[in-house]
């Protein structure tokens, strides 16, 4: 890290896009839109409450995003993407925004933080591997890098079969589904008429 710079952690605003889409290029380059959680993202906003910048000299150095994801009767976020500048790696930035995120969704009120990482890096700052097949994600994935730190019990076994933005989830019901309801709620209605 460049020295005697001193880092301030600031929740994310719209002023601050440029410079996150220019840390997220660089730290994961045109590939970045391929994967799964790029999807999901592509689906609804993020959260911008629940995400935080660190920046040096006014200038942001290191971006941290949640966005609300649902999956069966699961909800929670899913955290990502999680960059810092070459520069400033390896002081507790990346860190430092992990925990502020998951701090904020805590508060939130949100039950689960879920991601697609390395086990070895945030494992340690409270994220355990979820079940294998539990949920399908959009996009092939590694299942050793689907991660989830709960907060409330249980959540995470809640969280089943398409994972994605909460807006799709909610605002399309599948054809399927709908049909399922509606030959339930048919039922229901044959058995009222006795
Ligand atoms: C991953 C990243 C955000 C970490 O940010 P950072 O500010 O350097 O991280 P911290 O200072 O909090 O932690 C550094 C420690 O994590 C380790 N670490 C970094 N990336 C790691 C990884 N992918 N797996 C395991 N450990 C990792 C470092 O070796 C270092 O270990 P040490 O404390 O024993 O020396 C940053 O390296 C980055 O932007 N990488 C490119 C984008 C990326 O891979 N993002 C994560 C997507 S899952």
């Amino acid at each position: 890290m460049v020295p005697g710079s001193t880092i301030a952690y600031l929740p994310e605003t719209a002023e601050h896009d440029p410079e996150i889409e220019l840390i997220n290029e660089e730290a994961f380059g045109p590939g970045r839109f391929a994967r799964a959680a790029s999807k999901i993202r592509e689906g609804g906003p993020h959260d911008r409450a629940l995400s935080f910048v660190a920046a040096s000299a006014g200038t942001v150095i290191g971006s941290v995003r949640l966005t609300p994801i649902a999956a069966g009767r699961g909800r929670g976020h899913m955290l990502g993407p999680l960059a810092v500048r070459p520069a400033f790696k390896n002081a507790g930035i990346g860190r430092t925004l992990v925990a502020l995120g998951l701090d904020a969704a805590r508060k939130a009120g949100s039950p689960l933080v879920m991601l697609v990482g390395d086990a070895p890096y945030y494992g340690p700052l409270g994220f355990a591997r979820m079940p294998r097949n539990q949920v399908q994600m959009p996009r092939p994935v590694d299942p050793d890098r689907l991660l989830v730190c709960e907060f409330t019990p249980g959540a995470a076994a809640q969280l089943t079969g398409d994972l994605d933005h909460v807006d799709q989830i909610v605002r399309s019901p599948k054809p399927f589904q709908a049909f399922t309801d509606e030959a339930e709620t048919g039922v229901e209605r044959l058995r009222a008429a006795g």
